[in-house]
């Protein structure tokens, strides 16, 4: 019997993967390659099911002999270790991002003298048609918190944007470029206190409280269906802590980070500048025990912020504090600088590094933002979160446009400034 090789993702199983499995099966023994999470992720979103989910699926298609996993997207080396007779496929991926993959295919069958047969593509359904209909379905809490964790671990770093009212949401959720035949968009909202302060006219200073900095994730959550990353400040006093870990787990928020700091809360770029103490490692280990005790899910994660570079306090007591915060549970470390230049926050990675028990690293590149993600990422981050752009980018402009709205009398001036009213009515599915 000959063989026959298929790679997919099958996240969402539809009549044209059918049709390309009874194909393949009439030309002999059926092996789908299934790609993994990482695989997929390389060149565009996370699948909706996980690996093991779309195995158990996969598996009972008939036509398919064999299901294995396919780590890259990259068929070569499954290909050379089955030496198929056939691979069959979609006639879809001549063009974009699988065409470089697909010509791989061709040569590496070549090896042996294998052929690459293609199916004609099935008309009026497709994945990308099936995912936006569930996007726009939503999603659930535990569907959502989950993601985080699985992108954290398939994704080379877990891109996040700062998200403070549900537009600012919309724009994470849906805004992609392509880019050398890769998909990019931002992975993950950022709830920050600075700009939930600022767009509501109040300082950061932990003076929004709890409820009303879930009520903003709420409406952020009523539109988007990625995760989200809370900045929770202090995380208040540890008995209150453990109430705003379940809080946040019900509303389906990932993660949870908590800075190292006790007393009044200032904004960590104010640095020195304000009075701001920190707290005893032993505290802040209780308040992280206290956390991770109060969790009900094993996928939240709490996120433990060191600001010891931020108070001048040096890389020995940033360290120290890392290894202890581990020990005391933490799921993943936040180290942050509010120098230019990002030296202190480079060997900092470079000593991180070496310890044995870490965890993923977050690093927030506000003010060394000269630094390139891939240099980020080389250097040990997992997490990267562009803290504050939504909310300093939009300021600006409405500012101008209000000032020329005084200034001349009219709208008619700054109009160029502004979207027009056409774009804004279709901006927003169901408006018209
Ligand atoms: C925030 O965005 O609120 C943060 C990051 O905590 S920073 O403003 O850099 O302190
Ligand atoms: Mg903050």
């Amino acid at each position: 019997m000959k063989k026959v090789y298929v790679g997919m993702s099958a996240d969402l199983i539809h009549p044209g993967h059918i049709n390309i499995i009874k194909e393949a099966a009439k030309l002999g023994k059926v092996t789908v390659g299934l790609l993994t999470d990482k695989a997929i992720a390389s060149y565009k979103r996370l699948p909706f099911l996980t690996y093991e989910q779309r195995k158990t699926v996969i598996e009972q298609i008939k036509g398919v002999s064999d299901v294995i996993p396919q780590f890259t997207l990259d068929y070569s080396s499954n290909l050379r270790e089955i030496k198929p007779d056939y691979v069959v496929h979609g006639d879809d991926w001549g063009s974009g991002v699988q065409a470089g993959t697909r010509q791989k295919v061709i040569e590496t069958l070549n090896e042996w003298g294998g052929k690459l047969i293609e199916v004609p593509y099935t008309p009026s359904i497709s994945s990308t048609q099936l995912h936006n209909d569930l996007k726009a379905i939503g999603t659930t809490p535990n569907i959502r918190l989950r993601t985080l964790g699985r992108l954290i671990a398939a994704k080379p770093f877990v891109r996040v944007l700062e998200v403070h009212n549900g537009l600012t949401g919309l724009i994470v959720e849906n805004l992609k470029i392509e880019q050398d035949g890769v998909v990019r968009e931002f992975d993950c909202m950022w709830s920050s206190s600075l700009t939930d302060s600022t767009a509501k006219g109040k300082p950061d200073i932990e003076v929004v409280d709890m409820t009303s900095r879930m009520a903003t994730v709420n409406s952020i959550f009523e539109v988007t269906t990625k995760p989200l990353i809370l900045d929770a400040d202090t995380g208040g006093r540890p008995e209150h802590f453990a109430f705003t870990v379940k809080s946040l787990e019900r509303l389906g928020i990932s993660a949870v980070i908590i800075e190292d700091k006790i007393g009044l809360k200032k904004n960590s770029l104010l640095g020195t500048e304000v009075p701001q103490t920190q707290d005893a490692i032993e505290n802040f280990c209780n308040k992280i025990r206290v956390g991770k005790e109060a969790q009900i899910s094993s996928d939240f994660m709490i996120i433990a912020r060191i600001e010891s570079l931020i108070l001048g306090k040096g890389l020995d007591d940033a360290l120290k504090r890392a290894e202890a915060y581990i020990e005391a549970g933490a799921d993943s470390i936040m180290i942050h600088s509010k120098k230019k230049e990002p030296g202190e926050i480079f060997e900092f990675c470079r000593q991180y590094n070496e310890l044995s028990d870490r965890v993923p690293l977050v690093l927030i590149p506000s003010s060394y933002n000269k630094v390139y993600e891939d240099e980020l990422v080389h250097a040990g981050a997992k997490i990267i979160i562009y803290a504050n752009h939504m909310l300093r980018s939009a300021y600006p402009a409405m500012l101008r446009v209000a000032k020329s709205i005084l200034r001349y009398g009219r709208s008619s001036e700054c109009d160029e400034e502004c979207m027009p009213i056409n774009e804004l009515l279709d901006l927003i599915p169901g408006t018209r």
